[in-house]
C-alpha cells in the first residue's frame, strides 16, 4: 500500500497513530541536526519531521523540490502550530522513508504565489496545475458540471453523445476542417455547436437532451473565447419562450446554490434587446451598478419608438453635438472632484482607437449645488443643470459625455461605463447578477457583403406574428445603406441569451421547424435550393417527417466557471487550454505532420 491518508486529512484526532502518506516534496527546512518537509497532493500539505539519524541520510543523498516521496512515521502534535493550513496542528515524525522517484528542478515554483510567467506555466502545464489556485478552479468547474448534470438529470433530460467528425454548422466563426483518407480531396469540419444535432435528436423523439461537449470555432481569441471551448447545450421540444426560460433559470439557480452556496431566490429579470442597447449600450449589459445610459440626441432611423432629450443639448451653436448623429451621457458617482489630469486621461481613454472618440465633454455637478463644464461656452448654469438631471446625476457625480456617429458612439459610451466602474470597484466579482435579454432581430446586415446574415443562427425562428412578415417580403435590397427601412431590419427573433456580470453565459432560440420557413430563411441569407440541399437537406428532409416545434439553449461552460470562480478568463477554468495565437505551447501544437500523412491524404501545400 502507497498510502494510508492523504496529506491534507490529519488532524490532532490522528495523533499518535502510524501512517504513511505519499506525495511531492514542496519544501524543504533543515534547522541543525533535524529536517522540516512539507509533503503535498492533490488533498493538501502535511509536515514531515525527519530527526538526527534520517537528516544525516539526507544529507547524503539529498531530497529535492517535486520529489516524490512515500514516508511513514506517527502522528504527533506540533510544538509551533501553523494555523493557515488545516493540517497545521500536527505533523508527521517520520521512521522510514522511499523516494519514488526523482524530480528535475522546476522551471517555476509551486506554490500559490509562483515566480513562473504565464508562459512558461503554459509550456509546463502539468506543473502549473500542482499549484492550488490552478486546482480550486478544476475543482469548481467539476462542482459546475456535476451540479449541471444532476439537475438536467433530475428534470429527465438524457444525455446523447452528437459527433466531431460532420459537416459544417453555422454559428458564425470559420471551421476547423479534417482531411478524410478514405475519401481523398474530402473534409469533415469539427462542429462549431452540435446545433443540428440536437435538433434531430428532437425530431427522433427524446424531447429533453443535453450534453457537456466541446465545441470548435476558428475565430479571433479573447480573454473570453478558445478554439475548443465546452458547452453545457440543451434542447427541449413542445417549448414555448417561457417554458426555456424557467427551466434553465432554474438550472443556474441551482448551480448557484450547490457550487456557491448562493440563494438566487428573486426572478432573473428580463430585458428586450432594444432596452439593453438604449439603456447600456450593450446587448450584454452589466447590471450589478445604474449609471444607464442618457439619450441626448439619436439618429432618427433607430430606436424608432424611443425618445431622446435632443431639446437639452440643441439650439446652443456647439457644434459638436449639433453635427454628431448621436449624443449620450452618463452620470459617474461621485466624481464630481476630479482633477484636471484625471478628465485629461480619461479623455485620452476614449481617443483610443479602441474606443474611437474624437473626445470627451464633461459637467461637474459640485457638492455646492453649483455645475462646472468643459463646454461652459456653450450652455448656461441652468441648461448644463438640467442636463446633468437627466442624466440621473447628483451632487458630487461627474457626468461624461461622448458624441459622434451612433454605433461607434453608443458601444463607445458603454465601454466607458464599464471602465468608469471598474476604476470605482462596482465590479464586484462576488456579486452575481444575472439577467435575460430577449427579443433580439432576427437578421443583421453586411454591409460589405451587400446581404443578410443571421444574428443567431439560421435555425432560430422570427416571432410568431413576424412570421408573415419574412414570408410576405423579398429579402433583396437595391441600395444597402437603406436596409434599416427594410422589412426585415425589424423583424425579432424568438431568441434568449442569458447575461451574468456583463457577460454572454448562454444563448439560444426557438427554433423553425417547418421546411418552407426553414427553406425562406435559409434564401434571405442568400442561399440557392441547390446550395440549401447541399448544405442542409438532412434537415431539411428530416422536417418532413413530422418535427415536433422545438427550442433549446447552450451555456458557455467555460464562461460559467470563470465567472462564479471570481475570473473572466477562461483559460485559468481549463486544464490544458490554448494561448491567444491558438498554441498549446505545451504540445506545440498544431505543426507540420510528415510528408507520409500528406502523402495518404493526397494533400500538397500551397504555402503562400
Ligand atoms: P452560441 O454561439 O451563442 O450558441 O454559444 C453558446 C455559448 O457558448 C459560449 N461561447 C464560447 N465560449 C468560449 N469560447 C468561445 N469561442 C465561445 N463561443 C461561444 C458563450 C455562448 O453564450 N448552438 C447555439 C445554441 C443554441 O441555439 O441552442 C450556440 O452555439 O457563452
Amino acid at each position: 500500500m502507497y498510502r494510508t491518508n492523504t496529506c491534507g486529512e490529519l488532524r490532532m484526532t490522528h495523533v499518535s497513530k502510524e501512517v504513511t502518506l505519499a506525495g511531492w516534496v514542496q519544501t524543504i527546512r533543515k534547522f541543525g541536526a533535524i529536517t522540516f518537509v512539507d509533503l503535498r497532493d492533490r488533498y493538501g500539505v502535511t509536515q514531515l519531521l525527519f530527526g538526527e539519524e534520517l537528516t544525516k541520510q539526507l544529507d547524503e543523498n539529498a531530497l529535492g523540490r517535486e520529489f516524490v516521496l512515500q514516508a511513514t512515521g506517527k502522528v504527533s502534535e506540533r510544538s509551533s502550530k501553523n494555523t493557515n493550513i488545516p493540517t497545521g496542528d500536527i505533523e508527521l515524525n517520520v521512521q522510514s522513508y522511499q523516494v519514488l522517484n526523482r524530480s528535475a528542478v522546476p522551471p517555476f515554483t509551486i506554490q500559490d504565489d509562483t515566480d513562473g510567467g504565464d508562459d512558461v506555466r503554459m509550456r509546463y502545464r502539468f506543473l502549473d496545475l500542482r499549484r492550488n489556485a490552478v486546482k480550486k478552479n478544476l475543482e469548481l468547474r467539476y462542482a459546475v458540471n456535476r451540479a449541471a448534470r444532476n439537475y438536467l438529470h433530475a428534470q429527465g433530460f438524457m444525455d446523447i453523445e452528437t459527433p466531431f467528425l460532420i459537416k459544417s454548422t453555422p454559428e458564425g466563426a470559420r471551421d476547423f476542417v479534417v482531411p478524410s483518407r478514405m475519401n481523398p480531396g474530402q473534409f469533415y469540419a469539427l462542429p462549431q455547436s452540435p446545433q443540428t444535432f440536437k435538433q434531430l435528436l428532437m425530431v427522433s423523439g427524446y424531447d429533453r437532451y443535453y450534453q457537456v461537449v466541446k465545441c470548435f470555432r476558428d475565430e479571433d481569441l479573447r480573454a473570453d473565447r478558445q478554439p475548443e471551448f465546452t458547452q453545457i447545450d440543451c434542447e427541449m421540444a413542445f417549448v414555448e419562450q417561457e417554458d426555456i426560460l424557467s427551466m434553465f433559470e432554474g438550472m443556474v439557480k441551482s448551480i448557484f446554490k450547490e457550487v456557491k452556496n448562493i440563494d438566487y431566490s428573486e426572478r432573473v429579470p428580463r430585458m428586450t434587446w432594444e432596452d439593453a442597447m438604449w439603456k447600456y449600450g450593450n446587448d450584454k449589459p452589466d447590471i450589478r451598478f445604474d449609471m444607464s445610459l442618457c439619450n441626448l440626441k439619436k439618429p432618427g432611423s433607430v430606436y424608432t419608438n424611443k425618445k431622446d432629450q435632443n431639446a437639452l443639448i440643441s439650439d446652443a451653436g456647439f457644434k459638436v453635438f449639433d453635427e454628431a448623429e448621436t449624443v449620450i451621457a452618463i452620470a459617474v458617482p461621485g466624481c464630481s472632484e476630479y482633477t484636471r489630469k484625471q478628465t485629461d486621461e480619461i479623455t485620452e481613454w476614449v481617443k483610443r482607437p479602441q474606443i474611437g472618440m474624437k473626445g470627451l465633454v464633461f459637467i461637474k455637478c459640485n457638492a455646492d449645488g453649483t455645475y462646472k463644464s468643459s463646454v461652459d461656452k456653450f450652455y448656461n448654469e441652468d441648461r448644463l443643470k438640467s442636463i446633468a438631471l437627466a442624466t440621473g446625476a447628483k451632487a458630487g457625480d461627474l457626468v461624461f459625455i461622448l458624441a459622434g456617429a451612433e454605433e461607434r458612439t453608443r458601444k463607445a459610451t458603454s465601454e466607458l461605463r464599464l471602465e468608469m466602474a471598474e476604476r470605482l470597484g462596482f465590479r464586484n466579482p462576488t456579486e452575481f447578477k444575472l439577467l435575460w435579454v430577449l427579443d433580439f432581430p432576427l437578421f443583421e446586415y453586411d454591409e460589405e457583403g451587400n446581404r443578410w446574415v443571421a444574428r443567431h443562427h439560421p435555425f432560430t425562428s422570427p416571432k410568431p406574428d413576424q412570421i408573415s412578415t419574412m414570408i410576405d417580403n423579398n429579402p433583396s435590397i437595391e441600395n444597402a445603406s437603406e436596409y434599416l427601412s427594410h422589412p426585415y431590419a425589424g423583424i425579432k427573433a424568438n431568441a434568449y441569451d442569458m447575461v451574468l456580470n456583463g457577460n454572454e453565459i448562454g444563448g439560444g432560440s426557438i427554433r423553425i421547424y417547418q421546411r418552407e420557413l426553414q427553406e425562406k430563411m435559409f434564401a434571405a441569407l442568400g442561399m440557392d435550393k441547390e446550395e440549401q440541399l447541399h448544405k442542409f437537406g438532412f434537415l431539411l428532409g428530416a422536417f418532413e417527417y413530422g418535427a415536433p416545434p422545438h427550442g433549446g439553449i447552450a451555456f458557455g461552460f467555460d464562461r460559467l466557471c470563470a465567472i462564479l470562480g471570481g475570473s473572466e478568463s477562461i483559460r485559468d477554468f481549463i486544464a490544458f487550454p490554448k494561448n491567444n495565437a491558438g498554441r498549446d505551447v505545451m504540445l506545440d501544437a498544431p505543426s507540420t505532420i510528415d510528408g507520409k500523412q500528406f502523402d495518404e491524404l493526397q494533400i500538397k501545400l500551397n504555402l503562400k
